[in-house]
């Protein structure tokens, strides 16, 4: 049987062609292999170097590895954050002429860290929460897509950071099947093996040492479920207004936008006595300030880092000239956008030298200065504005932050 590479971009197959598929992945020679840390897997799992991009090669049986290919390639077309799948390689054959285990290929998730290498140093339980309140998010989110996970947990979940939050992404879909929709009780089951797996992970860690002591592995297992029960109440749940009060949809509709959620349709009914109306949302996508920041200006990223550079881009329109919103004369909100990511965005991010930048992309990096602004601003009693900021950010803060950032060896 020949090698053969069922991909999505066609760039890919020539650089993967390069790669020594011929050996069994655990013995590839390390001029292949880029040593940056991985989460626990039952198969094996390489980072390597495909042309500018690092990849993670995973070694799984053919048919398995086609359906988690097929399931990310859903996701993605459903905008769920998960690791993007480039090829299923099978046909591999070892010198002697034996056949190798296929391989699925997917995009190593930049600037992601698997949880493990969170816990090195011990993670304040406040950081704990974050990445709970992410995980539940994502599960919310899988869910609403009609995306049955079969095992969620840590070790599946690839965490982002995202302005002071997280961002997680699922990494491991192999068990995922996706539905119209799902029934409670399937929500249930996948809530639920999410729980035992958490707790399961948190007791490892605890075992090892890694937990700071004030944390129950119980709880936080639980902890999820709540979170994952408030934020599914809140954007599904039905709600009644006394008949009129229009504007409480409206303050719903915006509620929910706050949490990141945008509403596609909904379904308004009148009480046959006239009194209540009864109001639906479906909610269907997050991303609602990603969305916003992407169509003003064209950057693209994560959902908090959005909101808070859609809030600074918001303040600083405030200060020009020809800001008039809704007059006609005025500036249209794209364009002053563009003059923000033009003279102030750019110049700001470009300011910090890209060799200390390390795995923050510009919109990260961007939050971190107006954070250092904010905190300077405090302590000095008074805005002592961006650039300022940007001179004691290189000096002060990211040398340290270099430090912890830095790949651990394989
Ligand atoms: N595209 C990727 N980007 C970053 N890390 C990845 C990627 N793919 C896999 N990994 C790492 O490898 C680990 C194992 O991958 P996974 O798909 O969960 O394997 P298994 O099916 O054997 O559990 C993950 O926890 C993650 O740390
Ligand atoms: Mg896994």
């Amino acid at each position: 049987m020949a090698l053969q590479i069922s991909a999505t971009n066609p760039e890919h197959p020539a650089l993967l062609l390069e790669l020594p598929w011929q050996t069994p992945l655990e013995q590839w020679p390390e001029e292949y292999l880029v040593p940056l840390p991985r989460g626990i897997s039952r198969h094996v799992v390489r980072y390597a170097r495909a042309g500018d991009e690092v990849i993670a090669v995973k070694e799984l049986a053919e048919r398995p590895a086609l359906r988690e290919y097929q399931l990310l390639r859903d996701l993605d077309r459903l905008a769920i954050p998960a690791v993007d799948a480039l090829a299923v390689i099978t046909g591999r054959t070892d010198a002697a002429g034996d056949a190798l285990e296929p391989v699925l290929v997917t995009r190593h998730l930049g600037g992601s860290q698997p949880y493990r290498s969170m816990f090195e140093t011990t993670l304040r339980p406040a950081t704990m929460h974050r990445l709970m309140d992410a995980l539940a998010v994502l599960l919310v989110r899988l869910h609403l897509a009609g995306f049955a996970w079969g095992d969620c947990s840590l070790s599946n979940t690839l965490f982002r950071r995202d302005a002071g939050a997280y961002a997680a992404y699922l990494v491991d879909a192999e068990t995922g099947e996706l539905h119209p929709r799902l029934s409670p009780g399937q929500r249930d089951y996948d809530l639920d093996l999410a729980r035992v797996n958490i707790s399961g992970e948190l007791l490892d860690l605890e075992a090892s040492g890694a937990l700071h002591p004030s944390v129950d592995p119980v709880d936080f297992g639980t902890e999820i479920c709540a979170r994952y029960g408030r934020l599914w109440q809140e954007l599904t749940r039905t709600s009644v207004y006394p008949a009129g009060k229009y504007h409480y949809i409206e303050r719903r509709i915006r509620r929910l936008n706050d949490l990141g959620f945008d509403v596609a349709e909904m379904q308004i009914e009148h009480a046959s006595n006239g009194d209540t109306v009864t109001f639906v949302p479906k909610v269907v996508d997050a991303g609602h300030h990603q969305r916003q920041l992407l169509r003003l200006t064209g950057l693209d990223a994560e959902e908090n880092q959005a909101r808070r550079l859609l809030t600074d881009l918001e303040s600083w329109m405030a200060t020009q000239d020809d800001y008039a919103p809704g007059d006609p004369l005025g500036a249209r909100p794209e364009v002053l956008a563009h003059r923000w990511v033009r003279e102030v965005f750019r110049p700001t991010v470009r300011a910090v030298p890209v060799e200390l930048r390390g795995a923050m992309d510009p919109a990260q990096i961007y939050h971190e200065l107006l954070e250092h602004r904010w905190y300077l601003s405090e302590r000095a009693q008074h805005d002592i504005g961006l650039d300022t900021a940007v001179d004691d950010y290189i000096v002060t803060v990211l040398p340290r932050a270099r430090e912890t950032l830095r790949p651990t060896a394989d």
